[in-house]
């Protein structure tokens, strides 16, 4: 029985949508309260039980490689003037998991992304988790990505998470149609990159963390451009489950989309209003904000 001990992480996208501020920061290296998107969802990973994390960033990332690694003159500094809490949390952050970063050279697409990982990853099962996105459960609840890993080392079948979305919402997001097999559980029947609404029935849609058999690399690289001359990891997804099966998870964890202007306030808040330090103050701040007329 093989286990998921491997991730990868595609950050190569441009971050359009966070103009200017991703003209020179990543998109994924944007604060959340007190700490980059992206160790966020490294943390996913290795609370799921992944040990190598398979970095897949482009051009201008270095950043985020950076994050991960020592920082001689910061550390020093904080062992001399004993700021001890804040020099455990870099020392915990640059010890996370193996970190190893590969480049993109050319944006050919998600799909393409993921098979660079390949060189990596190997033969064995592995997680993709989209690195702008970010789940956040309620404490001790298993993530996302714990579901999907506990979901392959159980039954030894890929699998994806999914979300009900609205119509308009349809064409933003892969969708799955499938078939209940128990409670969160699914059979995925079929797969579509970004169709209209009126071309699918269901409005279950691929939500960014994904656990799959090696064999999807097999898949990838006979994979032809698609949706926009990409190579659409959903495609890849079609023909996997007509090999070897494909389910869906749902989830009760929230999603936040931090690629996102809107999706990265909302995660803002929610991670504000989780961190000891400041939920008691914000709290106060929002509630006075939405309902002025009760500011003293
Ligand atoms: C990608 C995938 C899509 C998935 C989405 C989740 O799209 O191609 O299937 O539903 O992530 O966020 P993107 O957001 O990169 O356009």
């Amino acid at each position: 029985m093989s286990q998921v001990k491997k991730a990868i992480i595609p950050a190569a996208g441009l971050g359009t949508r966070f103009l200017p501020a991703t003209k020179t920061v990543p998109k994924e290296m944007l604060n959340l309260v007190d700490a980059p998107t992206i160790l966020y969802v490294v943390e996913e990973a290795v609370n799921a039980g992944i040990e190598d994390i398979v970095l897949i960033a482009g051009r201008g990332k270095h950043a985020i490689e950076d994050f991960f690694d020592t920082s001689f003159e910061l550390e020093d500094k904080l062992a001399q003037t004993g700021q001890l809490h804040l020099l455990d949390r870099l020392l915990k952050i640059r010890n996370v998991a193996n970190i190893i970063s590969i480049r993109q050279k050319q944006a050919l697409g998600l799909g393409h992304a993921v098979y660079c990982g390949k060189p990596v990853v190997g033969n064995e099962p592995f997680a993709v988790l989209l690195g702008d996105e970010i789940t956040i459960g309620q404490d001790g609840s298993p993530s996302v990505t714990a579901q999907l890993v506990k979901n392959f080392s159980e039954n030894q079948i890929s699998s994806v998470s999914i979300m009900q979305v609205s119509d308009e919402d349809v064409s933003k997001y892969g969708i799955a149609e499938v078939e209940k097999i128990s409670d969160h559980r699914h059979k995925v029947l079929s797969v579509v990159e970004k169709p209209k609404p009126e071309q699918v029935k269901s409005r279950m849609a691929l939500a960014g963390r994904y656990v799959f058999d090696s064999q999807l690399f097999e898949e990838l690289k006979s994979g032809k451009p698609g949706l926009n001359g990409e190579i659409q990891l959903t495609d890849s997804m079609k023909s996997l489950l007509n090999k070897k099966g494909l389910e869906a998870l749902t989830f009760t964890s929230q999603r936040y989309d931090a690629g996102d202007k809107l999706g990265y306030l909302k995660a803002t808040v929610e991670l504000a209003l989780k961190n000891p330090a400041l939920e008691t103050e914000f709290k106060k701040y929002l509630k006075d904000l939405t309902q002025p007329w009760s500011r003293k």
